[in-house]
């Protein structure tokens, strides 16, 4: 802290590179009504938050501002304090420690933010520390995707080693499907630890090779698409993915198929973030869940940590420790 009523914060004034981040001092807000304040422990840098930085995809720009972001702090996942409750508050006392998204106003890069008292925050499970708390961004996209998987179902995971990837594996076994993983070398040992049943090494092997067919096939980082694994799907089933897929294929696609009835493909958009929350509370408190982390940094190194996440090479969450 900086003083009484300054804070620092990381702000962004204009879209770009992880350059155009600053470290500032600007005054701590105070909760309006029905808002908490929040005293930041640890946040993340997330895919959100690098394409929240750029501007890309464009059409997502109006959503988060046409020429400029209109949010001054970007971070989407946080973990910390209940510091300050607004007027008409109830069901918070300062001291709770919180875990949460702010998928619409971001702000978790900074030592406070303040967000509605019904909105998309939970309690942390007990003894959990602030920086392993910070897993909502990756699961909740990842749930949007896995949250239809029954038991004895089967799902292939493309990119199980990613925030989404090393969600969507132990969402869908927590839901009692089969779940065959398919990462690079270095991840073997990871998507096993977490659950896989089966691991496929893509650097060794073709995974649509694979003689199985699935009820889902998610690509968790954007890097395949329908037309190769079409052998993997079952009639009837679902190719989902993070990304929009080569020429738009994984919208494009998605609407024909809606029309026909022919198939399903999507990218699915996550809703209901406190609800999300709270079941993954849950979920972590019974160890069926925990975050998978590569590194942290200090507030201080943002602009470094941006730089490391835009490479699209982490494995699962990078976390921020802002306290
Ligand atoms: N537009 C948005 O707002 C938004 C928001 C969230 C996520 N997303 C998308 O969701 C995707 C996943 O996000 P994330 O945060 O989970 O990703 P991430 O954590 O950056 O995942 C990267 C992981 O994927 C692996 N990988 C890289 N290339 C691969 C390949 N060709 N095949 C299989 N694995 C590969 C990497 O390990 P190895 O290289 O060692 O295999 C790394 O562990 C991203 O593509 C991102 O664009 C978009």
């Amino acid at each position: 802290m900086t003083g009484a009523s300054q804070m620092k914060a990381a702000v962004v004034r204009r879209y770009g590179p992880p350059e155009t981040i600053s470290l500032r001092d600007v005054p701590i807000p105070s909760p309006a009504t029905g808002e908490i304040r929040v005293r930041v422990y640890a946040a993340t840098v997330n895919r959100t938050d690098t394409a929240t930085l750029r501007g890309h995809p464009f059409f997502a720009r109006a959503m988060t501002g046409i020429l400029r972001p209109k949010m001054p702090t970007l971070g989407m996942d946080f973990a910390g304090v209940v510091d300050v409750l607004g007027d008409g508050v109830s069901g918070w006392r300062p001291g709770d420690r919180v875990f949460g998204l702010l998928p619409d106003q971001f702000g978790a890069h900074a030592e406070y933010f303040c967000i509605p008292a019904d909105g998309a925050v939970s309690l942390i499970p007990a003894g959990l520390p602030f920086h392993e708390a910070v897993v909502g961004e990756g699961a909740w996209y990842a749930n949007a995707t896995t949250k239809r998987l029954r038991k004895d179902q089967s799902c292939l995971i493309f990119g199980a080693s990613g925030a989404i990837g090393t969600a969507a594996v132990q969402l869908a076994k927590a839901r009692g499907a089969e779940v065959t993983a398919v990462v690079g070398s270095r991840h073997l040992d990871l998507a096993k630890s977490i659950g896989a049943d089966q691991v496929i090494n893509y650097e060794e092997e073709d995974f649509v090779a694979v003689d199985k067919r699935f009820d889902l096939v998610f690509d968790a980082v954007g890097k395949t698409s329908w037309f190769a694994c079409r052998p993997l799907i079952k009639t009837g089933a679902t190719f989902a993915a993070t990304d929009l897929g080569p020429y738009w294929s994984n919208i494009l696609l998605g609407a024909w198929f809606k029309m026909t009835g022919s198939r399903r493909v999507g990218v699915p958009f996550p809703t209901d973030a406190r609800g999300f929350l709270r079941d993954l509370a849950d979920l972590m408190s019974k160890g069926s869940f925990c975050g998978v982390f590569d590194r942290s940094y200090a507030l201080a190194e943002i602009v470094e940590a941006f730089r490391y996440v835009e490479k699209g090479q982490k494995t699962g969450i990078v976390v921020v420790k802002v306290r």
